[in-house]
């Protein structure tokens, strides 16, 4: 492997091309908790592959959605594996960025100077739980649709603003074609640009501030 590695170094020279990215310095004390933000973006990759894969032969309409679903689970070549990953990098995800949250809580990483890094996480955890919530109504089933009803509807309660908001998501008075295309349309694209955009911002105060060491 290292002789792989050297043999694209002489190549490449991605370490001459790269410094500040691959030889950075990291302060003493880290430990296993300080992978708990690698691990997750991982796994954001891992969502980011599958979502595309399942785009492929997903059909986002009233009459298509539920039948699609059964298609990539039953008939696709392996889209019951690509399907699963999906899902279960969906709820890992969500561990890993609570444990990672947790670390950066005890260790007091949130703390000047990186309270704009903390902020840029709060906001990916919640385009992550709005990824997850929006993500919930595709498979287009009784479970979906009821689970998508319920949870707005409590939203809908919200004093001024809860049935302009209630309107904004469901696309009309109840859940239906609208819904679920307005839905399509967040999970797909504009939730993952705005967490793109925020993960850009979160690497980048990493990579100036470095990580804060010693747990
Ligand atoms: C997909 C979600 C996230 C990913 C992929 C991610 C990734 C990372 C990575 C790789 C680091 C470098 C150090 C480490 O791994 O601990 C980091 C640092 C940090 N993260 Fe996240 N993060 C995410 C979500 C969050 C959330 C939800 C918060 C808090 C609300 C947060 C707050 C922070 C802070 C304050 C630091 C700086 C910690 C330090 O300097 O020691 N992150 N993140």
């Amino acid at each position: 492997m290292n002789r792989l590695f050297r043999r694209i170094e002489r190549r490449f020279e991605l370490s001459a091309c790269h410094p500040s990215f691959l030889t950075r310095k990291i302060p003493a004390g880290l430990s296993y908790l300080h992978c708990f933000g690698g691990l997750a973006f991982v796994l954001y990759l891992v969502l980011l592959l599958s979502g595309m894969l399942l785009s492929v032969y997903y059909l986002p309409s009233e009459q298509e959605a539920f039948r699609s679903v059964v298609a990539i689970t039953r008939e696709v070549r392996l889209g019951f594996l690509v399907r699963g990953m999906h899902r279960w990098a969906g709820h890992l995800l969500l561990v890993l960025v609570l444990l990672h949250t947790v670390r950066v809580v005890v260790q007091r990483a949130y703390l000047p100077p990186r309270e704009l890094n903390w902020l840029a996480g709060v906001f990916i955890l919640l385009l992550l739980l709005a990824s997850g919530f929006t993500g919930a109504l595709l498979p287009w089933d009784q479970k979906a649709y009821w689970t998508t009803v319920i949870a707005s509807g409590i939203a809908g309660t919200a004093p001024w603003a809860g049935e302009t908001f209630l309107q904004l998501v469901r696309g009309g008075p109840e859940v239906g074609g609208a819904t679920l295309l307005r839905f399509y349309s967040l999970h797909v694209l504009w939730l993952p640009f705005a967490i793109n955009l925020f993960l850009w911002a979160h690497f980048h105060m990493v990579k100036r501030l470095g990580i804060k060491g010693g747990l």
